[in-house]
């Protein structure tokens, strides 16, 4: 057979593949490790919301149809739930195809996009995509360095992503440096705020994007189901932006793009609020039990405002991964986020999170 000539644009040599936390089907296959726990990738220990299961059960004979592409009934639902009129959202097979969505619509080659380093690694991959160029600011103690990002504003500065909380670190911008820092963004450059664990931050400082939708500013904030509504395998989250906004997005958003079972799925998580807040509960008792236990062990984390921990580990984060990997426990190293001595956990069950502790004490003698 002739092998094909394929040419892609130059920008995708620079693109590393998203590397997902190990799933049990893997570690099964290659471990033979059955009972592993997976901590690393900021799921939901309860399970997907029992409302939403059900809800999804009840609309199987309709998959044959294809889904209202404008989620309808959704879309009601989440505009009373977060008080922004409808033309405000924009719905995704998760919030990763909503970041796709921004980055077609506003980046171009020549174009730049404004990304804190580390940061969640679809926003680099994206960008490149669309053959602009991803300018990095690195954190400054662990922060999201706002002034910095500031410095770094050019004429060619289209995008900057800000995560709220951030993942790896779990730490939350807060209000007092968010304002001032959006009152001196230019108005042409969009300013993505992806609060895709918002629903876990304790700290009442910290941002919250929809207050800031009507302030002139072109704010896009990020959501997703994946996180405390325990519907990561279903892919739905959604933007909130200025209507202007989303109705550019709504221009290119593939016609069916969130599925039957994704929206039904996702308009019952809403009503379940039971679901939410035992979830809430248990990731903040698991979060501070596992606090407890490694200021014990005199290891530094940092006071996460999301659903995991990032802890500073005393050993090559690689080798504790593999090591813990064979104590059955998957978490994340963050040596591809370039924290070669540090990993994040996940906040799990208090039987997963006590497989967790002990896994580390044995490893760590
Ligand atoms: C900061 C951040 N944004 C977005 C996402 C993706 O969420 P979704 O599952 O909605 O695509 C994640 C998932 O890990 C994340 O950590």
């Amino acid at each position: 057979m002739t092998a094909l000539r394929l040419k892609a644009p130059e920008a995708f040599a620079r693109i590393h593949p998203y590397v997902p936390g190990k799933p049990l089907e893997e570690v099964a296959r290659e471990y033979g490790i059955t009972d592993a726990v997976k901590l690393a990738s900021n799921e939901n220990p309860l399970g997907p919301s029992p409302r939403a299961a059900a809800a999804i059960r009840d609309g199987l004979n309709r998959l044959h149809r294809y889904p209202e592409g404008e989620a309808p009934l959704l879309t009601e639902k989440l505009s009373a739930h977060l008080g922004v009129p409808a033309d405000h959202l924009v719905l995704g097979n998760g919030s990763d195809e909503v970041i796709s969505m921004l980055t077609r619509v506003f980046l171009g080659p020549g174009d730049e996009a404004i990304l804190p380093e580390p940061a969640f690694l679809m926003y680099d991959i994206m960008v490149n995509c669309d053959g602009a160029l991803p300018v990095p600011v690195p954190l400054k103690d662990y922060t999201i360095d706002l002034t910095a990002i500031l410095d770094r504003i050019t004429p060619r500065t289209r995008m900057i992503f800000l995560t709220s909380p951030n993942n790896p670190t779990g730490l939350a911008l807060s209000r007092a440096s968010f304002e001032p820092f959006l009152d001196a963004v230019p108005e042409d450059v969009v300013v993505v705020v992806d609060e895709a664990y918002i629903e876990f931050a304790r700290d009442l400082s910290a941002v919250n994007g929809l207050h800031y939708l009507d302030r002139g500013k072109n704010v896009a904030v990020l959501r997703t189901f994946s996180k405390a509504y325990g519907l990561a395998g279903l892919r739905i989250g959604y933007g909130v932006m200025p209507a202007d906004m989303a109705e550019l997005l709504n221009r290119i958003r593939p016609p069916f793009n969130t599925s039957i079972p994704a929206q039904l799925g996702a308009a019952a998580a809403l009503d379940d609020v039971d679901f939410l807040q035992k979830t809430l509960r248990t990731v903040h008792d698991g979060l501070d039990e596992i606090g407890q236990s490694l200021a014990g062990m005199g290891l530094d984390y940092l006071h996460s405002q999301a659903n995991f921990l990032f802890i500073k580990v005393p050993m090559a984060a690689d080798a504790l991964f593999e090591a813990l990997l064979r104590e059955g426990v998957v978490v994340r190293s963050l040596t591809s986020y370039g924290y070669p001595d540090h990993i994040r956990v996940t906040a799990g069950t208090p039987a997963e999170n006590a497989k967790f502790l002990d896994a580390l004490k044995k490893v760590l003698g």
